[in-house]
């Protein structure tokens, strides 16, 4: 996928170095020919269009985003009918929770992350355990702390709603008789279901695992509408970028243009968030502390192992792609540098959803700057980071900067909030 662009935009970028020339900004600054470059490789407008998912193949059949969108805003998916993943995944919070750590059936033991501009992504939660966005959707309805349901019932649930069968039978095909008992099964879930599971025939296992599966893939379908908008920052970049030196002027302050400078120069926040995300889609370790009352979590080094054996991965019978399409999976990587390591998060929109990291362990945006100021030594491995020394007015600055990539999303409002028909099912 593209997630080498931001590193070729860099090394383009010191090639041009030696066609070093400058822009006058007006009112601040100027820009080498280097910089140029990548401020405009951090532009939206640069963002690549979403990359096909050969896994799913309703990704982006417009009548799969209307059944997700119905199914991510509907609490009876849930074992006590009051979670969806909307009850996480805010629609006017970015798709965030503003809660330190998810609150689902029972308290979770992560951060609840933002789910804009995610489906460029190769790799799905903090950890990256799922390589794709729709076996991603599946483990959320099983997790007995979030939804708190099992795929029986959740199929049982598309069955006897007449206008889920309808949308699903036009999408998929026929649905499958599904086995009226018992009432909970699932091979994940607790020792009764389990044994519940166990008791339907292998043939009717694998049809309530396909139908559970094709509802992940309609979830997904939905998740690739939710896309970041146009900020501040992208104006700016496009400003220059036109070299209409006429009206750049006010479009960023002198502390935020001060804090752009910085981003991408002393404090290297662009080696891990670059491209139009803010995001190399990559695994770092960044010197979080721990959450409290857990080990040090592993990341990326026991999410690869567990992204391989999930047998809704890519590679299995679930999937639509072929061998040839799962490369990200085939060829990851799964060395020691992985320990500790999290998914770099996007930085748009993220000053409205604090608080942050994968354990929510830091409050404020000034934390975040405070913590990489000092980029402390890791529980677990080591941190990639390296100390800053930045002076206070310089993480204002930056913090400024971060603020100019906010903005409403670039998708139809109509997403953003349960489907009208939704009140009434059956
Ligand atoms: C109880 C709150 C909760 C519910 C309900 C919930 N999520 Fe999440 N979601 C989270 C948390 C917490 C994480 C991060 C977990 C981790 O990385 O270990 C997450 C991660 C994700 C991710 C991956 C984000 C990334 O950056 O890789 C996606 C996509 C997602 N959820 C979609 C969904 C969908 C679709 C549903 C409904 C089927 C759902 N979630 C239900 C809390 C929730
Ligand atoms: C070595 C790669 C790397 C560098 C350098 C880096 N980051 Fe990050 N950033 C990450 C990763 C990985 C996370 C998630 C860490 C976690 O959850 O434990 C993260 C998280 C964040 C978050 C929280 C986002 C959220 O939604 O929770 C912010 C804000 C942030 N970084 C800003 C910055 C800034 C500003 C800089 C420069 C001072 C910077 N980062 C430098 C990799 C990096």
């Amino acid at each position: 996928m593209m997630k080498k662009l931001g590193l070729s935009v860099l090394l383009l970028g010191v090639a041009l170095v030696a066609a070093w020339n400058f822009v006058a900004i007006p009112g601040s600054n100027s820009w080498s020919a280097e910089e140029l470059q990548l401020i405009n490789s951090l532009s939206i407008e640069r963002l690549a269009p979403l990359p096909a998912d050969p896994s799913n193949r309703v990704a982006d059949l417009p009548a799969a985003a209307e059944f997700g969108h119905r199914l991510f805003f509907d609490t009876r998916l849930s074992g006590n009918g009051s979670i969806a993943c909307a009850t996480c995944h805010r629609p006017e919070l970015m798709f965030t929770d503003a809660f330190q750590m998810a609150m689902g059936a029972a308290p979770g033991p992560r951060h609840t992350p933002s789910l804009v501009g995610l489906s460029h992504s190769p790799w799905y939660y903090w950890d990256g355990r799922k390589d794709s966005q729709w076996a991603q959707a599946l483990a959320p309805l099983e997790a007995a702390i979030e939804h708190g349901i099992d795929r029986l019932q959740v199929a049982r649930l598309i069955d006897s709603d007449s206008s889920y069968r309808q949308m699903y039978n036009a999408l998929f095909g026929a649905l499958p008789v599904i086995p009226a008992t018992p009432l909970a099964a699932s091979p994940l879930g607790d020792e009764r279901e389990q044994i519940n599971w166990n008791s339907l025939s292998g043939a009717q296992q694998n049809e309530v695992s396909r139908v559970f599966a094709n509802l992940g893939k309609a979830i997904a379908a939905y998740e690739r509408k939710l896309m970041p908008g146009a900020a501040r920052f992208d104006a700016y970049a496009r400003s220059i970028a036109a070299s209409s030196e006429l009206d750049q002027g006010d479009i960023l302050s002198s502390n935020e243009l001060a804090g752009l400078r910085l981003f991408i120069g002393k404090a290297q926040c662009v080696s891990c968030h670059n491209g139009p995300l803010f995001t190399n889609h990559e695994f770092h370790n960044t010197g979080v502390l721990s959450i409290a009352g857990q080990l040090p979590s592993m990341g990326r080094y026991d999410g690869i192992r567990t992204a391989r054996s999930d047998p809704f991965n890519c590679l299995g019978e679930f999937s639509d792609a072929e061998q040839a399409d799962c490369i990200e999976l085939r060829f990851a990587r799964d060395d020691n540098s992985l320990v500790g390591a999290q998914k770099t998060p996007t930085l748009r929109n993220v000053s409205w959803t604090a608080p942050y990291m994968h354990g929510g362990q830091l409050a404020t945006l000034a934390a975040v700057l405070n913590h990489y100021n000092e980029a402390p030594l890791s529980m677990l491995s080591h941190n990639e980071a390296k100390p800053l020394a930045l002076r206070p007015v310089e993480r204002r600055q930056l913090e400024a900067f971060i603020r100019t990539l906010s903005a409403p999303l670039a998708t139809e409002p109509k997403w953003l909030a349960p489907a009208v028909e939704f009140t009434q099912s059956n």
